[in-house]
């Protein structure tokens, strides 16, 4: 177990009162084994109390049984299939349209922004190596991004005899009946249908299915006899599901190394299982963001991303943190910025607005290319050759220091998240970390961190909109 994930709360710290930070330690510990005990329930054949439901535990321990079913039988393990599948689609597609929306989509997303070439989507198929480009669809009911996405689709592709004119589509959904991804889906079928013909052996191939044990789309899967239908656990729910097939598959088209992301994750499980209070970072995170909310109302987490990779993985925890805790008129509300481009926005408002944000830095310290140096010009008419030599790197690591410094000197609290470089590897750790962080506190607080029992209001009233109208 290598943790290289680094949390760093001194700055924080300095401002909580040192007695409720050793105070709550008792009220963690506890928490975490309230949390271990629900992993033994949850893949029990014990019945889980009405009170405890839903019970979406599999996640925490997901990880290292992934990796242990490969290394028992790498030829039939869910890695194997994802793998497979994965190449199939390299070799017979050029772009893939994902459909999925929350949960089913916000991970994928991460990892493609974090793990893969900025520009991806743009470079072409010998820069790419051969793996497809990637399009998000079915997250919104937008006319106009389904519109252009499909246009997009029909001008690029025309001749299907050449695989960089070829498209696929992975749709991904656990319950198979959520509105936006099965319009989306129903919609892409139709253009997809029209370009390989109604029936074809594309129709049937390029198309993989993501999904729950039951449901409209498994039933449509089975009848249609798609060969490629990969699992999503009943005791992994949709926003903790970012390390089951539901991130996985896309990660591996994507050239992503999936173990990696997998060994990641397992680490942190294994750290949280067993490290001390004090070495153990999915606790200290989680004691200095309550104790900031409930000590000194810091009731917005801000999560700071330093670097444009990290917006999405910064999206995929806002989700993760108001879908999970955002309950009984009470958790935190998580918003993400990112530095420096937000300094120029919101900077001001955390300097000086109302005083309820903990600002949880996410610091990426080595950059993935070589460092940029700013070079020596003669004419100097922008002033810069005081700075030249330096890296694009050293302005990074200045701008963080200097900001958390300006936050500090007014007494606004700061926190660190370090990882080393962002890699498979590091990222699975911060996934990992997380989600675990999310459901220790919700034993914290009392809430049930699975399930999302406030969202239907809107999913019923909308469905019963509809209806009425096309009744009427
Ligand atoms: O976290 C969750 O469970 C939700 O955000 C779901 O992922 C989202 O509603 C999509 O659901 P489904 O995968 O069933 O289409």
């Amino acid at each position: 177990m290598t943790i290289t994930l680094r949390y760093n709360a001194s700055a924080a710290s300095k401002l909580l009162d040192h007695r409720q930070f050793k105070r709550i330690e008792s009220s963690i510990l506890a928490a975490r084994k309230k949390v271990l005990e629900e992993v033994e329930l949850a893949t029990s054949s014990s019945s889980i109390a009405t009170s405890k439901q839903p019970l979406d535990a599999g996640f925490i321990d997901l990880p290292r049984q992934l990796l242990d079913e490969d290394a028992n039988d790498s030829s039939h393990s869910l890695m194997a299939h994802i793998e497979g599948a994965a190449a199939d689609l390299h070799q017979n597609v050029d772009q893939l349209v994902l459909l999925g929306i929350g949960g089913s989509y916000m991970g994928a997303r991460a990892l493609m922004e974090a793990l893969c070439h900025p520009f991806h989507n743009e470079l072409n198929r010998d820069e790419r190596n051969g793996v497809p480009r990637l399009y998000f669809g079915g997250n919104n009911i937008d006319n106009d991004s389904i519109n252009n996405l499909l246009h997009l689709l029909k001008r690029r592709c025309q001749d299907k005899s050449d695989v960089r004119q070829r498209w696929g589509i992975v749709v991904i959904s656990k319950s198979g009946e959520t509105l936006e991804s099965a319009v989306a889906f129903r919609l892409f079928r139709r253009a997809f249908e029209e370009y390989y013909g109604f029936e074809s052996v594309e129709s049937r191939n390029l198309v993989v299915f993501i999904t729950g044990d039951s449901g409209n789309l498994r039933e449509f899967a089975a009848a249609a006899q798609h060969p490629v239908v990969l699992p999503i656990p009943d005791a992994v729910g949709g926003r903790f599901s970012v390390l089951t097939a539901v991130g996985l598959f896309p990660a591996a088209v994507l050239g992503i190394d999936v173990r990696k992301l997998l060994y990641g994750a397992a680490d942190m499980t294994d750290c949280f299982r067993t490290a001390s209070f004090a070495e153990n970072p999915v606790l200290q995170f989680t004691a200095v963001c309550h104790l900031a909310e409930r000590k000194q109302n810091c009731t917005i987490r801000v999560l700071s991303t330093w670097g444009q990779r990290l917006e999405g993985l910064g999206l995929w925890y806002d989700q993760l943190l108001s879908e999970s805790l955002g309950k009984n008129e009470v958790g935190a509300t998580p918003i993400t910025v990112v530095n420096t481009r937000d300094l120029h926005s919101r900077g001001q408002q955390h300097q000086e607005g109302v005083r309820d944000k903990l600002i949880t830095n996410l610091i990426v310290e080595r950059p993935s290319t070589e460092p940029i140096v700013l070079p020596n010009r003669p004419d100097d008419c922008d002033q810069l050759n005081r700075l030249s030599g330096k890296t694009v790197p050293d302005l990074m690591s200045a701008a963080i220091a200097g900001t958390n410094k300006a936050y500090a000197d007014v007494g606004r609290p700061t926190a660190d998240i370090i990882l080393p470089k962002l890699d498979e590897y590091c990222l699975g750790q911060l996934l990992q970390m997380l989600m675990l962080a999310t459901v220790v506190e919700g034993q914290l607080i009392g809430v049930n961190p699975y399930g999302q029992p406030g969202v239907e209001a809107y999913k019923a009233n909308t469905m019963h909109i509809l209806t009425r109208r096309k009744e009427g």
